[in-house]
């Protein structure tokens, strides 16, 4: 009998799972240009997609002579891309192909959060001053796709702001424990994206970071606790830019495509198409090369890297050697405390501090040493503290970027190195001792310095273009925090706060749409080009002290390279000020993506509009009017010229000259001509090669 219902319920099972196994969800980009003209006018293109949806529905059924669900629309798009979202069969899928107007199919994936997941703590209470800064950019609309929004939290406070600027379209929806009335001036638009019900589970924390201006802000909730379905973001994208937004921030992103298969490509080109800036995370997993995500030209791809603050700590061992390193935990410093580490703190597994490795008799009241990995830094803490130790030093097997974490004992991070020296001198003597002194926040830091996780160029699929394009602050960022979790995220922490210190490209990316916000708010006419070539332009190169900036993911911390930040560390005051900008007109880009040998079809998929690519002249990637370049010299080629065309466009002073200055990469000669541009008036265009 039992047996049976195994057999039974194992059928059951695999019915279930081949029917899951069977239905994907698809984005089907279809051709605006062949849908029948009775669908044209907004919102009306959901009735032919619905038509379209019912006929592959009575065929698949027709051929299968079994009755197959009706696939359900899950959103349309008409803005930003043109299509819709369906649970599909393949059987489906082939019949949808088969339509005038479909391009195509591509399946849902799941995008992940660039957070660094350790978020760190700082017992500030209240945001007074930060946010009620001037109101310069209150005519500018920021749309941020992210987790959510914690509205009660004084960051949102819209107090001194002006009426909601009239021409906003966008709503405020009601969504788990957020209700329309949260809305303000501040936050004036909400609306949560979640169709598809399989990545819905429940409410993550949101957290808007680093907008320093007072643009207003509308939040496009399209991360759970699973990730980001590209069906929302799309959806979400979509929705934002028919709401009105002028910025987009993403700090999300997946695998890096050729841009007709990546839908946050195309979306963000329709986007551009519609004047709206688009700033995206770089991602965290650098310091390998080429990590680097969301690499289309039209997208403003950002960094990480110190600022000069940081949460110093000094830990002097027993032998006299000194070490620096970071934490937010500010009580007092320890006393010299003995040490334990490894086989002296439990055996082998004892060294990540992983739950249950550590031996409370050998332990206790002790500093722990703990290395990176397996868990997470402050759960290590956790374990520590567990354990009846009295202290932690959380030591890192590679690299030199130490982390300012909200730890529940008293706890530093520090680098490879020290970890290195400490290994060493636990080894060498048999009551190893040391102590941490806690110095609390400590500006005018060497900075700013490239966080080791800041994702890395060259970009894979079209390295003609140099990305990411560049860096803004994203570590240790002041951001708004829920109060219901806990800074550390450990369930074992009952502290609460308004706001975190939280690290990653997805601290940094908002930074650089709040400057985005600021420089359209100054200069009302200039297109998403002319706004990301103002950045970059303005960008520096060098840090605090004069020498270049540091790479915290290069043995030795080296000078960073522009496949770590691109054209440099973003500049607001400059930015708003660059003289002359290259600009980037459609055709610029429909040529630009012709010389990536794109085929017709894959070139409406990401214009959205057909287009015939010159036969008559050569084009070449690297011809595209970016803010920078770079040159492929493929294997060991000697003796090769490569040339370059670039259009200027002086929005600076009318009568103006700039004079040409290079520096050569070592084994290169650059000739750039002419080396003078004289400029007669504002808006002129001057070609230089
Ligand atoms: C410490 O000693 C152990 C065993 O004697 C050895 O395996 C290990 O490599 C040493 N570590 C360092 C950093 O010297
Ligand atoms: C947190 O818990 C500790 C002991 O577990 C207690 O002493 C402290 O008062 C609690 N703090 C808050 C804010 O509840
Ligand atoms: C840049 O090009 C766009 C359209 O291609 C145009 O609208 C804009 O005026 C140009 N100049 C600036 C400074 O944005
Ligand atoms: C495009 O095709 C041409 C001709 O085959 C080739 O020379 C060129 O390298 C290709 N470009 C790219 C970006 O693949
Ligand atoms: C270039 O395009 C034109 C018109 O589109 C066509 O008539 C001509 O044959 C093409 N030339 C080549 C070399 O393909
Ligand atoms: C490099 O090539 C150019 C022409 O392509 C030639 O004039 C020059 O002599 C070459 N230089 C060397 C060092 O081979």
């Amino acid at each position: 009998m039992i047996l049976r219902m195994c057999l039974l319920l194992l059928a059951l099972t695999a019915t279930l799972s081949t029917a899951l196994i069977d239905k994907h969800t698809y984005v089907i980009h279809m051709d605006k240009t062949k849908i029948p003209a009775l669908y044209h006018s907004p919102g009306s293109s959901k009735q032919w997609y619905e038509a379209i949806i019912n006929s592959v529905t009575e065929f698949s059924s027709q051929e299968e002579e079994e009755e197959t669900a009706s696939p359900q629309l899950l959103y349309v798009y008409e803005t930003a891309i043109s299509g819709f979202a369906a649970k599909l069969s393949k059987e489906q899928v082939e019949a949808l192909s088969k339509i005038n107007g479909f391009l195509a199919a591509i399946p849902d994936e799941m995008l992940t959060l660039h957070t660094t997941h350790t978020p760190q703590f700082l017992g500030l209470q209240s945001g007074k001053g930060l946010w009620n800064a001037q109101n310069l950019a209150s005519d500018v609309i920021v749309g941020i796709l992210d987790t959510g929004i914690w509205p009660e939290h004084v960051s949102f406070k819209d107090t001194g702001l002006s009426a909601v600027p009239s021409r906003w379209k966008g709503a405020c929806e009601s969504g788990t424990k957020f209700s329309p009335s949260n809305c303000n001036k501040k936050i004036i638009g909400a609306r949560a994206f979640f169709k598809d019900q399989a990545n819905f589970f429940g409410l993550a924390n949101g957290a808007a970071a680093g907008m320093k201006y007072t643009a207003r802000i509308a939040v496009y909730k399209v991360c759970w606790s699973l990730g980001c379905a590209n069906t929302d973001l799309l959806a979400a994208m979509d929705q934002a830019v028919a709401d009105g937004v002028d910025v987009l921030s993403l700090s999300l992103g997946g695998r890096e495509k050729p841009f007709y298969s990546d839908d946050l490509a195309t979306a963000s080109f329709g986007a551009t198409q519609n004047g709206v800036f688009v700033s995206c995370s770089a991602g965290n997993s650098g310091p390998s090369s080429s990590t680097v995500a969301n690499t289309a030209p039209w997208i403003m791809t950002v960094a990480a890297s110190y600022t000069d603050r940081s949460f110093s700590t000094t830990v002097k061992l027993g032998n006299g050697q000194t070490f620096s390193g970071s934490s937010l935990y500010s009580g007092k410093a320890t006393k010299k405390l003995p040490i334990a580490y490894g086989r002296t703190a439990g055996g082998q597994s004892a060294r990540y501090c992983i739950s249950g490795s550590l031996n409370k008799k050998l332990v206790r009241g002790k500093l722990v040493v703990c290395e990176r990995g397996m868990n997470g830094r402050t759960a290590k803490g956790e374990q520590v503290k567990l354990a009846g130790g009295a202290g932690m030093l959380l030591i890192n097997t590679q690299g030199e970027e130490h982390f300012a974490d909200p730890h529940v004992l008293p706890a530093t991070s520090l680098g490879a190195s020290a970890g290195i020296a400490i290994k060493e001198y636990v080894n060498s003597t048999k009551r190893p001792t040391a102590s941490i002194t806690f110095k609390g926040t400590t500006y005018g830091n060497r900075a700013p310095a490239m966080a080791a996780f800041s994702s890395r160029g060259p970009s894979s699929v079209a390295p003609e273009v140099i990305k990411p394009d560049v860096t803004a602050p994203g570590l240790n960022i002041l951001a708004a925090w829920p109060p219901l979790s806990s800074p550390s995220l450990l369930k074992s922490d009952n502290r609460s706060v308004l706001f975190n210190i939280i690290s990653g490209t997805s601290m940094s990316c908002p930074h650089v749409s709040g400057l985005a916000a600021l420089l359209k708010s100054i200069h009302k006419d200039w297109s998403p080009a002319a706004i990301k070539s103002a950045l970059m332009t303005s960008a520096y190169v060098l840090d605090n002290s004069n020498a270049p900036i540091a790479d915290f993911g290069a043995k030795n911390s080296v000078s960073a390279t522009p496949f770590a930040f691109g054209s440099g560390h973003v500049n607001p005051e400059s930015a708003s000020d660059p003289g002359l900008i290259y600009n980037i007109t459609t055709e610029d880009y429909l040529n630009y993506l012709c010389s990536l040998n794109y085929t017709s079809s894959q070139l409406v998929l990401v214009s959205r509009r057909s287009f015939r690519c010159p036969n008559n002249t050569i084009l070449q990637p690297g011809d595209l009017n970016y803010p920078s370049f770079a040159v492929n010299f493929e294997g060991n080629a000697k003796n090769i010229t490569k040339t370059y065309n670039r259009r200027v466009t002086n929005v600076g002073t009318s009568q103006s000259t700039y004079a040409v200055q290079v520096q050569e990469p070592n084994g290169v000669s650059i000739i750039i001509q002419p080396k003078i541009l004289s400029f007669q008036k504002l808006g002129e265009e001057l070609i230089t090669m």
